[in-house]
């Protein structure tokens, strides 16, 4: 055995108990696309999706990409430096003044988005500040930075959407430049950004804010365009980063910006000039999915909202704990591993998807079952979900908050 092999076996032993004990929540597979899927041959709701707008397997969207096959394939065999169409072109043209920006440049991840972004702006000259609770591509975008030799940007941390800590991390910078990174809606608690408070201290210390606005977009302000939208901040940050992955149907990175910014990160970020073009059938499903915001966006948001206040109004007045939640995402806190992972498989058995979230993607104490409300979810799934995490609520203590105590094997 190698060293590898090794390493692996040691490593992976908690994966190995939870598949021993058959309680391993992750990577299971679909057998159809949508909300209302199949695993194992069983019919599932899923209420983990970012669908946000259940837009994804629209017929339109479908049949638009499928168009697109006829005519460019699946893919373009080469990066956007050699593998530009007039359909990438058109679509970044309109995203910007749909977003409300000079211009946009498309990713083939959001993922990468991010990582290309920090690295073509944060130098030696920069501060790079970030929120404790920052997504994974904010972290590896700033690790990545912070490891190039002589290019190296200062990295603090501030407590998560706190505005006093983050005056206090401007205050005591070290680098001429500072750039705060904030998400629009935190992905595992719900929680919206201060971004009030954020755009007033950044002015005062003369800080670029940097918005992803991941889950904000399709899902926040009027039209749908954001969490800027919302705050009517836009004009007050000059830099967001979004993606496809979730309202949008499909997979690509946005970045948003000034004509001079998104040129530099353009000619800049290697995880945009070294990673194949972004396929044109994803191109021509979100082409599709901006169609039908531009021609019905208000409805469409209105409709996730009231489905999102119909879930949140019940789950609090059955006594569940949904944390700092304040928008479709509701995470369902269990706050013990064991009780969210029953949780998790009790729904499941009974067709319902909510993934749990443990450690180490959250601390001890703040497990939960990650729950996204979406304008696809029908009256039926919402009332069969509430049923379900009532009855197992109560039947695994995640309502009462008692110990579950020590729990003998069948
Ligand atoms: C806040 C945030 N930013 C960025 C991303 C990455 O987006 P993508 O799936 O397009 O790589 C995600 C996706 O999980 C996210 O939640």
């Amino acid at each position: 055995m190698s060293w590898i092999d090794e390493k692996a076996k040691v490593e992976l032993q908690r994966v190995r108990e939870a598949r021993e004990k058959q309680v391993y929540p992750y990577f299971r597979e679909f057998e159809t696309g949508g909300l209302h899927t199949q695993i194992a041959g069983k019919p599932v709701i899923n209420f983990s999706s970012n669908d946000y707008l259940g837009l994804t397997n629209h017929p339109r969207v479908k049949e638009a990409a499928k168009k697109a096959v006829e005519k460019y394939a699946c893919g373009l065999s080469s990066s956007r430096v050699q593998a530009t169409t007039t359909e990438h072109v058109e679509l970044e043209a309109r995203l910007a003044k749909w977003f409300g920006y000079e211009r946009c440049l498309m990713f083939t991840t959001g993922y990468q988005a991010m990582l290309g972004t920090i690295v073509s702006l944060a130098d030696k000259d920069t501060t790079l500040v970030l929120d404790s609770y920052s997504h994974a591509c904010i972290l590896d975008g700033t690790f990545l930075a912070a490891g190039i030799p002589g290019r190296a940007p200062e990295v603090r941390f501030f407590n998560h959407n706190s505005a006093k800590s983050l005056e206090r991390i401007l205050k005591s910078r070290e680098r001429k430049n500072a750039m705060v990174v904030v998400e629009g809606v935190y992905s595992l608690d719900g929680d919206k950004a201060h971004l009030a408070e954020f755009v007033e201290i950044c002015a005062k210390y003369d800080a670029v804010l940097v918005v992803d606005d991941a889950h904000g977009t399709g899902t926040l302000g009027e039209r749908g365009t954001g969490v800027l939208e919302e705050t009517g901040l836009r004009d007050r940050v000059p830099v967001v980063v979004s993606t496809f992955s979730k309202s949008f149907g499909g997979i690509g990175g946005l970045l948003l910006g000034s004509e001079e910014v998104v040129d530099l990160v353009k000619h800049n970020a290697r995880s945009f000039l070294f990673s194949a073009s972004l396929p044109v059938p994803v191109v021509a499903a979100a082409s599709t999915i901006l169609d039908m915001l531009e021609e019905d966006g208000p409805k469409m948001v209105r409709e996730l909202h009231q489905k999102s206040e119909y879930f949140r109004t019940e789950l609090v007045k059955a006594g569940f704990d949904l944390g700092a939640s304040n928008t479709h995402i509701m995470p369902v806190m269990c706050r013990e591993e064991r009780k969210t992972l029953f949780m998790h498989i009790a729904l499941l058995e009974c067709g319902v998807l909510m993934v749990p979230i443990t450690y180490p993607a959250v601390k001890h104490g703040e497990e939960r079952l990650r729950v996204n409300i979406t304008r696809g979810h029908t009256q039926e799934d919402m009332d069969q979900a509430l049923d379900l995490l009532k009855t197992y609520g109560e039947a695994f203590f995640v309502l009462s908050g008692e110990d579950i105590g020590p729990v003998e094997p069948a």
